[in-house]
């Protein structure tokens, strides 16, 4: 990623998160459909990067996954993991051109909440430093508040993400107070973050949809946007490249 592109670039770019590729197929215990397949195909369709998640359980992508994908990527990888010495083997062995560390809780049906950056602050230190020895850049998921964002820039941190999973229930429940209340949230943590840190990337997602994306899009400062589950969700109807096409056009409103 190039900061000196995003002045320039009014629309985000479309990370694609093809975890749920995999969670098809681990739930029949079979080889397919490849994650890796699906991630090359949503680069020929134009997403700019491709997201993937190690869970600690292995409930979707799996260790093999990221392996193989790595070489074939023609965009780059950002690799979600945990702050744990399991992933950060992983991670400084694969060498993804990104990692986004998150929070994890094994009986989550999803990423909940952001990391608490302002409370492990010394952790994360080491563990970005770790990375960056390996040559990895380091974005950190948060929820949309500033003394997180203060956080992870002592952190030095690269990137931060910031959850949208609550403008995104606002939406999917029609609260119109909500809705505004989330979206100024995330305005003004952009806002804040770019204005302490001019050289820190400031990225979103969770629970962006088609639907609920264009106001996101269109945050002045936004890097990119990384979407999944309602982008596959859409594949299984319009087909994977289609799905990506449908969701660049959704981002530019
Ligand atoms: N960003 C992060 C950090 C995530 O953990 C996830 C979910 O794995 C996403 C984005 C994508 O969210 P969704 O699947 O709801 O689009």
């Amino acid at each position: 990623m190039n900061k000196t592109a995003q002045t320039s670039i009014s629309v985000p770019l479309l990370g694609v998160n093809i975890d749920h590729v995999a969670t098809l197929r681990q739930a029949r215990g079979v080889n397919y459909p490849d994650p890796v397949e699906a991630a090359l195909l949503c680069e020929q369709a134009g997403a700019d990067g491709i997201t993937l998640h190690l869970r600690e359980d292995r409930r979707h992508i799996i260790d093999e996954d990221v392996y193989r994908m790595k070489p074939l990527l023609k965009t780059r990888m950002n690799l979600e993991i945990a702050t744990t010495d399991e992933m950060l083997k992983v991670a400084t062995d694969v060498k993804p051109e990104w990692v986004c560390l998150v929070p994890e809780k094994r009986q989550e049906l999803t990423t909940e909440g952001g990391l608490d950056v302002a409370g492990q602050i010394e952790h994360l230190k080491l563990y970005i430093a770790s990375l960056h020895a390996a040559g990895v850049k380091v974005s950190l998921f948060i929820d949309p508040d500033s003394k997180q964002i203060d956080a992870a820039i002592a952190c030095k941190a690269d990137a931060v993400e910031l959850h949208t999973g609550q403008y995104a229930e606002a939406t999917l429940a029609s609260d119109k107070d909500a809705i505004a209340y989330e979206l100024e949230r995330i305005v003004k943590t952009t806002e804040y973050a770019l204005s302490v840190e001019k050289t820190l990337i400031v990225n979103a997602g969770h629970g962006l949809t088609r639907d609920n994306v264009g106001p996101i899009a269109s945050i002045p400062g936004i890097y990119e946007l990384n979407i999944g589950h309602a982008l596959i969700a859409d594949s299984v109807f319009m087909g994977l490249e289609k799905a990506v096409v449908a969701m660049k056009l959704a981002m530019q409103g």
